[in-house]
């Protein structure tokens, strides 16, 4: 079955970018010229997905603001001879068709895709955390819908990470099935220290079948004593099975300080009307270190 929508979980307060996040929501901070949320459209987009549904909260209209049509903005822009730009805005705002649902309570990511439950119905979807940026070629969506076109399967994106910093993450226990795939036995999220022997990290893109829909209405309250995804997606693995996939790209956490300005050089470096400047200029900074 075509995967057609895509659910964009964006109602989190954001507290790891406080001030910074007061006002704004996190999602419309910006890496060079766009806002971290834009980035995640884009990459929706030429995967070739129809719909993206947003999961939103109070005070985060300005998201929705970005991706619709400004007939103030345009009417300036155009009577002021900036066709490109007004060309740009335009593009922008018929990019995809986008939905939103609000997440009444904030009780956790699992409860977020559960609000989406109406809108996607009875067929397989993607999910994709705002946090999370890859780099990469082919789209890391677009990579894994390859996949699923192969298997059927729900599928997970995992990286590897350093044994220490595995507590800060959804962990996989797999069998290897070719180089880039595995065979979901075992998931938790967030481990404590010692509890898995494993290295692979949930990164924040999803393929899913619906029926993680039933299985989130009945997971209990779980790590942080929110409903985590993670806690269904292993019953989900357990119905139907489902694969962990190893990516290829660069993956960001623009959720986080250091992971955020790492997104801007990158971005910033591969940019077209800053990249030769920009380049020189960090390797003046290196120099000074
Ligand atoms: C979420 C998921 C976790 C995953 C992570 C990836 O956690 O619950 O399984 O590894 O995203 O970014 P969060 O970072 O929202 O706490």
């Amino acid at each position: 079955m075509k995967v057609r929508k895509a659910v964009i979980p964006v109602a989190g307060l954001g507290t790891r970018f406080l001030p910074a996040s007061k006002a704004i929501p996190k999602e419309m901070l910006t890496i060079v010229d766009r806002p971290t949320i834009q980035y995640i459209v884009e990459e929706v987009v030429a995967s070739g997905i129809e719909q993206i549904i947003l999961i939103t909260s109070a005070g985060k209209s300005a998201i929705e603001n970005h991706f619709d049509y400004d007939f103030q903005l345009d009417r300036v822009l155009t009577e002021k001879k900036k066709d490109n730009l007004a060309e740009e805005m335009n593009r922008l705002s018929n990019l995809i068709d986008v939905v939103s649902v609000r997440q009444k309570k904030p009780l956790g990511l699992g409860h977020a895709i559960l609000t989406a439950r109406n809108v996607i119905g009875n067929e397989p979807f993607v999910v994709l955390l705002g946090d999370d940026l890859v780099l990469s070629e082919q789209p890391c969506t677009k990579q894994m819908l390859n996949l699923f076109d192969q298997v059927g399967e729900s599928i997970v994106a995992v990286q590897r990470v350093p044994k220490d910093q595995t507590y800060q993450y959804g962990i996989v226990e797999g069998t290897q099935q070719s180089k880039q795939v595995y065979k979901v036995d075992r998931m938790v999220e967030k481990p404590a220290p010692g509890t898995t022997d494993s290295d692979m990290a949930i990164i924040g893109r999803y393929i899913l079948q619906p029926d993680i829909f039933d299985l989130l209405e009945k997971t209990a309250p779980g790590h942080g004593g929110e409903i985590q995804l993670t806690d269904a997606l292993l019953a989900l693995a357990k119905k139907r099975g489902m694969y962990a996939f190893e990516f290829e790209g660069t993956r960001f956490d623009a959720g986080d300080k250091l992971g955020y300005l790492k997104a801007i050089i990158a971005f910033g470096l591969r940019h077209p009307d800053i990249c030769d400047d920009f380049s020189e200029h960090i390797k003046e900074v290196a120099a000074q270190l």
